[in-house]
């Protein structure tokens, strides 16, 4: 999945649009644009971002049990999404159009073990970005 990270990153938010159209605002660089969403090229980074950081958080968790990240990245993280109002109801869309995306995209291995294994990792990085989600001191 790692190697066709951009693909799946890319899908993984047309379907978190899909459900939850409005969360686009979120997005300066949607909000205010007329590129098709499946071609705005700024779109890709972050969707990428996230598919990439909760496989890692998951391998760090089979690993250590707990997941690292400096805290720098972590604050900086927390800010930014505390800056953009991200919700709780935008994490759990996120977490529904994630499982579905993966479940799609490796159907032969998809398994409870395996969806239990990516909702306890994404949990996981989710209440860690949310801890740091406060205005900036
Ligand atoms: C920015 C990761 C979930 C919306 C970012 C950045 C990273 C990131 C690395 C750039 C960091 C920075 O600028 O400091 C993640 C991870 C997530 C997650 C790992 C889940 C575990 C979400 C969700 C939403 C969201 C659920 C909303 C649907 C945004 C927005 C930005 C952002 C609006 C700023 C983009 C911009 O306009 O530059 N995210 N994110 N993120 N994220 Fe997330």
């Amino acid at each position: 999945m790692k190697k066709n990270a951009g693909e799946l990153g890319l899908k993984l938010f047309l379907r978190i649009f899909e459900i939850a159209p409005s969360a686009q605002n979120l997005f300066s660089f949607l909000k205010d644009s007329d590129v098709p969403l499946d071609q705005n090229p700024k779109l890709k980074p972050h969707a990428i971002t996230v598919f990439v950081m909760v496989g890692e958080s998951a391998v760090q968790l089979r690993k250590s049990g707990k997941i690292t990240l400096k805290d720098s990245k972590l604050e900086d993280l927390g800010a930014t999404h505390f800056k953009y109002g991200v919700v709780d109801e935008h994490f759990e869309v996120t977490k529904y159009a994630l499982l579905e995306t993966i479940k799609e995209a490796v159907p032969e291995m998809w398994s409870r073990e395996m969806k239990r294994a990516w909702s306890v990792a994404y949990d996981q990085l989710k209440t860690a970005i949310k801890t740091e989600m406060k205005p900036p001191a």
